[in-house]
């Protein structure tokens, strides 16, 4: 497949006019602001738009600029970004934040080679953020513009591996256009959002059918190849609500943590099955608090929660604590207050928590 730069040219200027017209209204497309697009690509990789949408709001009101970021604490940070998973986002995107401030006086490089040596910055956010923020040509290449050009260009194979991967990198940069190279990109990703789907694309719609193979091909619905689902892991995991005076405990997950790393939860264990969950949770919380904690054989709500190739069922069991508990001071690891503390409900969201606390809780 070779591709003239006549037929090159037109696609461009065809996806070009068409996102003019059809691009969602979206915050981060109000703003030049290298740092809130950043902000927005690092969201965005893997949370959808419309969640994405209201969170980049509340973050840029939290933290408006690279230096308020840099400034604050990884727990302020983590909790902002509470719910939203894939935390490990947000400690590169805070610790990239840092180093723009840092080592480049609070701006973000114009440069792919000082840009994409910052934490978490790989190939994709570079070309996104200095194509959208500073029109420098570069390109990119996520899920939707895989599949726009696989398509486009009918290439199978799997576009995570070797030549493909390179073929597909090498393909967008010929296409971008030198005028505009933040909308072009944005145009391909958004005709893979809103128009070249994966399931029942809207191919009638498409402003460059007519150069498409696969649809000359009829081979649409094949490409690209649908990727082997990961092995998802199922897990029951059970957690124990501590109450005392209108707080419950909660714990922090150790840094390495199999589920929720360094994230707070209410103290829990993982079981192969509930029958046992009320003596592990008792044994638990009654070595973390040093008296003894009653768990009921109830659970007071059982929720479904997946993250990555995890798939978790949570199950929240009552208690009753027998003694008064000491202050949770800093006498040993997991009795200090950075693992341990007593939170009121409304207060949760302070804490870097995930979404699977806040639908866990009672009302
Ligand atoms: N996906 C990730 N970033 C995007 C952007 N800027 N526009 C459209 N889709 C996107």
């Amino acid at each position: 497949m070779a591709v003239g730069k006549k037929e090159t040219k037109k696609i461009t200027t065809n996806l070009l006019r068409w996102y003019d017209k059809a691009k969602r209204d979206l915050p981060w497309r109000q703003t030049r602001d290298p740092y809130k697009i950043w902000l927005s690509e690092v969201m965005l990789q893997q949370t959808t738009v419309s969640v994405v949408q209201k969170r980049y709001v509340r973050f840029v009101e939290r933290f408006p600029d690279l230096e308020s970021l840099a400034a604050s604490t990884e727990e302020e940070v983590l909790a902002e970004w509470s719910g939203l998973g894939y935390y490990s986002r947000a400690r590169s995107f805070l610790q990239a934040a840092r180093m723009v401030v840092a080592e480049h006086g609070g701006d973000v490089p114009p440069s792919a080679a000082e840009f994409g040596a910052l934490p978490g910055v790989g190939a994709y956010t570079t070309g996104a953020v200095l194509s959208i923020a500073f029109d420098l040509p570069e390109p990119i290449v996520d899920g939707n513009v895989i599949r726009v050009l696989c398509r486009l260009f009918a290439l199978r194979g799997d576009p995570a591996k070797g030549p493909l991967k390179k073929k597909l990198w090498a393909l967008a940069g010929e296409l971008q256009s030198p005028r505009s190279p933040g909308d072009f990109n944005q145009a391909l990703m958004e005709l893979g959002a809103l128009v070249c789907t994966p399931r029942t694309p809207l191919c009638g719609r498409c402003p460059v059918r007519d150069a498409c193979e696969a649809r000359a091909r009829e081979l649409v619905d094949r490409i690209p190849r649908v990727k082997k689902r990961q092995k998802v892991q199922s897990i029951v995991l059970a957690g124990v609500l501590v109450k005392r005076g209108g707080r419950v405990l909660m714990t922090r997950q150790p840094p390495d943590a199999r589920l929720l790393r360094a994230m707070w939860l209410f103290p829990s264990v993982e079981v192969d099955s509930l029958g046992e969950a009320p003596r592990r949770l008792s044994q638990h919380a009654t070595s973390l608090l040093g008296v003894p904690v009653e768990v009921g054989e109830t659970p007071l709500k059982t929720i479904p929660h997946s993250i990555t190739c995890y798939r978790i069922r949570f199950s929240l069991f009552p208690s009753r604590i027998k003694r008064k508990p000491a202050t949770i001071r800093c006498e040993s690891h997991l009795r200090c207050a950075s693992h341990l503390r007593w939170v009121h409900p409304r207060d949760i969201d302070t804490l870097p928590v995930s979404s699977l606390v806040q639908k866990a809780l009672p009302e």
